[in-house]
């Protein structure tokens, strides 16, 4: 209780401290809204064409604006998600995929993708659903690449801190952690990989 009965003590003083001699250049936290400044469709005599609303130089790209094809920018094409991955899948990109997942994914939905965290744990009103079984299971690609760009009821997004291959990758890794989860039959993995893998348990 006791600081929150002290504050309007130390607001009331804080004029009096900003005017003492050595407490530093006195603030004005009002002038950024109190500053000289015109309104919307207002008339600035500054420039040429007097319209205070400037147009934004040639060549500015809005913050939105789809840079690339639908199935890759959104996940979406004609209202429908897509299916499959829309790039190349390799191991760098799995790796990335993994690392990302981990930051970014994982304290909600598990290092497994399995919805087993303690943030889930902790979490009364909605958990964050496992990855790996029914009903995500299940979701187009697509769809999984929009709960992230776009989040999804109580998730929030990861738009911002993805780039979209970067989301892609994530993607993929979440179908690495699927698949793992549901077991792959041995007789259909590449030559290379069921090789080393009888080796390895041998
Ligand atoms: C802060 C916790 C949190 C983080 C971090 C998080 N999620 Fe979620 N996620 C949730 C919650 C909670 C839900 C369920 C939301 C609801 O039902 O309102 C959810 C739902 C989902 C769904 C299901 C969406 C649908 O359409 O049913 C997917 C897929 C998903 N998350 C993927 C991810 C991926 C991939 C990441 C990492 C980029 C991630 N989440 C990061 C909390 C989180």
């Amino acid at each position: 209780m006791k600081p929150i009965a002290a504050l309007p003590l130390v607001l009331a003083a804080g004029p009096l401290l900003a005017s003492c001699k050595n407490s530093g250049p006195e603030m004005d936290f009002e002038r950024m809204v109190n500053q000289a400044h015109f309104e919307y469709y207002e008339e600035a005599p500054f420039f040429e064409d007097r319209r205070a609303m400037r147009e934004p130089p040639e060549g500015t790209v809005p913050h939105d604006r789809l840079l690339g094809p639908p199935e890759l920018m959104n996940g979406v094409v004609d209202g429908k998600f897509v299916e499959a991955i829309p790039v190349p899948l390799s191991r760098p990109m799995l790796n990335d995929g993994r690392k990302r997942f981990e930051v970014f994914c994982a304290p909600c939905h598990g290092v497994g993708g399995d919805g087993v965290s303690v943030v889930a744990h902790n979490m009364e009103l909605r958990k964050p659903p496992s990855l790996v079984t029914a009903p995500v299971l299940d979701y187009p690609a697509g769809r999984i690449y929009q709960a992230i760009s776009q989040g999804y009821g109580l998730m929030p997004t990861y738009g911002h801190d993805l780039g979209v291959e970067e989301r892609w990758s994530v993607v993929a890794y979440v179908r690495a952690l699927q698949l793992r989860n549901e077991g792959v039959a041995v007789g259909t993995l590449p030559e290379p990989v069921r090789v080393r893998m009888q080796e390895e348990l041998r």
